[in-house]
C-alpha cells in the first residue's frame, strides 16, 4: 500500500449534470435519491473513489486483530484514504470518527448498518465521534414535512443512536438547529470557497431547488472540520457511511487544502436492499423496510411478504435454482445474521435448487424479531442519558 504523507489530489470524477452520464444510464445515486440496480464498480470509477484492497483489509487486521464482516465481506467497498487515516494513527496521531442522519423519519437497518461499523471502528481505534442530526436539511428537501415532525423524528432517531452502543465519554451528537453556533462559523468559512456552479454540479441543483437546500452543505461539511478546533491542531477525520453521502465530501475535500485542514477520508458502503424488488432500504416505502421500533409481528409480516430470487414454482426452484444474488433476504441474512460460512453454504444451496425461499424467509424472521426486540429495550434506556450525548461544547475524554 502506498504510505501517503498526506491526501493527495482526489481522481477526476465528472461532475456534469447528464443522469445518464453520471449515473450509468440505469441507476441513479445522490443523497437524496437512490434508484434502480447501483452497480458499486461504476461508482467507484464515477466518484473517482478506491476500491478496498486486500491488502488494506490486512493493514486493519494487523493493527485491530480482526476484519469486521461487513469490511471482510465488501459491503464497505470503496474509500478515499482510509489507508492515509490509518498511517497517522500508526504513527500516534488519532482520528476522529464522523457520520450522520438526516431525520425524515424513523430508523430502519439500512441506516443502522453504518452506525454498527462506525462503533467497531470507535471500539478499535478508541475513536472519538461526532455523529451529526441533519434536521435543517430535511425540512428543507421536498415539501412534506412539518417543523415539528423533524422535530419528533430528531428525538426518535437519538434515541436510535444511542441504542447503537456508542461510548458516551467519547460521542456527540450534533443537532444542526440546536448547535448550529458550533458549526455556522466553519460553516461559511466553507460556503465562501464555493460557487453556484459547483454545486449544481455535485449535487443537480437547478433553478427550481429552494435557496435553502443550495445553502445547507457546507452545514453537512463543517463537522468534518470541527475535531480541528476542537482539538486545537489538524486533526484527521473518517466518515463511515453509505456511498450516497458522497458528494458532500467531494465537495468538502476540494475546499480543506485551501484551509488548512487535512481532507476529510471517508470509507463508502454499498446499500442494505429494501424487501421490496430493487433499489435501497427506504423509509418511503415502509412495506419493504424493518424499522428499529417494528413490532415483532409486522417484522414477521414483512419478511413474508418479501421479494426473493426465487423461481415462480418449487419445481422450478427445484431444477433451476434461485438468484441469491438478485435476491434481498439473502444479502439481510449475509449482513446481519449468517456466518460467513453459512451465507456461502446458503448460496450453493440456493443455486443448486436445494433450498427454497420458505426457508430463508424463515431464518431471516427469526434474526430480525429478536434484533430488533433487543434493540427496542437498548432504545428505551437511551431515553435517561440523552443529555451525556448532546454536544455543548465539553472536551471529548481522551
Ligand atoms: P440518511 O439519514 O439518509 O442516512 C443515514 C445513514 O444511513 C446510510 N443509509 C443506508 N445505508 C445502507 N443501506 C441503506 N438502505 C441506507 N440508507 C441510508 C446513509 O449513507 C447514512 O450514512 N445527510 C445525511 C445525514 C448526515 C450524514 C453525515 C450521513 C449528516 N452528516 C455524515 C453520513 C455522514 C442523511 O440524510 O443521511
Amino acid at each position: 500500500m502506498s504510505s501517503k504523507m498526506e491526501p493527495g489530489p482526489d481522481a477526476p470524477s465528472d461532475n456534469n449534470n447528464d443522469d445518464d452520464e453520471k449515473y450509468g444510464g440505469d441507476f441513479k445515486v445522490t443523497p437524496w435519491e437512490v434508484e434502480g440496480e447501483v452497480d458499486y464498480n461504476r461508482l467507484v470509477e464515477k466518484f473517482g473513489t478506491q476500491p478496498i484492497t486486500q491488502e488494506l483489509l490486512q493493514k486493519v487486521k494487523g493493527m485491530v486483530g480482526e476484519i469486521h464482516p461487513m469490511l471482510k465481506l465488501g459491503y464497505f467497498f470503496s474509500h478515499r484514504d482510509f489507508d492515509w487515516v490509518l498511517d497517522k494513527k500508526d504513527k500516534g496521531e488519532n482520528f476522529y470518527l464522523y457520520t450522520g442522519r438526516g431525520p425524515s423519519g424513523m430508523v430502519h437497518m439500512g441506516h443502522v448498518m453504518p452506525w454498527i461499523f462506525t462503533k467497531y471502528l470507535q471500539d478499535k481505534f478508541d475513536a472519538k465521534l461526532l455523529f451529526q442530526l441533519t434536521d435543517d436539511e430535511k425540512f428543507l428537501y421536498g415539501q412534506d414535512r412539518t417543523r415539528e415532525e423533524i422535530k419528533k423524528y430528531t428525538y426518535e432517531n437519538i434515541l436510535d443512536i444511542i441504542a447503537i452502543g456508542f461510548n458516551p465519554k467519547k460521542t456527540r451528537i450534533i443537532v444542526d438547529t440546536k448547535h448550529i453556533q458550533h458549526l455556522y462559523p466553519l460553516a461559511t468559512e466553507i460556503a465562501k470557497r464555493i460557487t453556484f456552479s459547483t454545486a449544481k454540479a455535485v449535487f443537480g441543483f437547478n433553478n427550481s431547488t429552494n435557496i435553502g437546500m443550495i445553502g445547507f452543505p457546507p452545514v453537512q461539511a463543517a463537522p468534518c472540520f470541527l475535531p480541528s478546533v476542537i482539538e486545537g491542531k489538524n486533526t484527521p477525520v473518517l466518515i463511515p457511511a453509505a456511498i450516497d453521502q458522497d458528494p458532500y465530501w467531494r465537495m468538502t475535500r476540494d475546499v480543506a487544502d485551501r484551509m488548512g485542514y487535512y481532507k476529510p477520508a471517508q470509507i463508502h458502503s454499498k446499500f442494505l436492499p429494501g424487501l421490496g424488488m430493487l433499489g435501497k432500504m427506504s423509509s418511503s416505502r415502509p412495506e419493504t423496510a424493518i424499522f428499529t421500533t417494528d413490532a415483532p409481528e409486522v417484522v414477521e409480516k414483512k419478511v413474508v411478504s418479501a421479494f426473493t430470487g426465487g423461481q415462480p414454482t418449487v419445481a422450478l426452484q427445484r431444477q433451476l435454482g434461485g438468484n441469491a444474488l438478485g435476491c434481498p433476504v439473502f444479502w439481510y441474512l449475509r449482513y446481519f445474521f449468517d456466518t460467513e460460512k453459512q451465507s456461502d453454504e446458503r448460496l450453493l444451496k440456493c443455486r443448486s435448487g436445494n433450498l427454497l425461499c420458505g426457508e430463508c424467509k424463515s431464518d431471516l424472521a427469526k434474526g430480525a424479531r429478536p434484533f430488533v426486540a433487543e434493540f427496542q429495550k437498548r432504545r428505551e434506556k437511551a431515553r435517561d442519558v440523552i443529555p451525556m450525548f448532546m454536544y455543548d461544547g465539553r472536551p471529548l475524554e481522551e
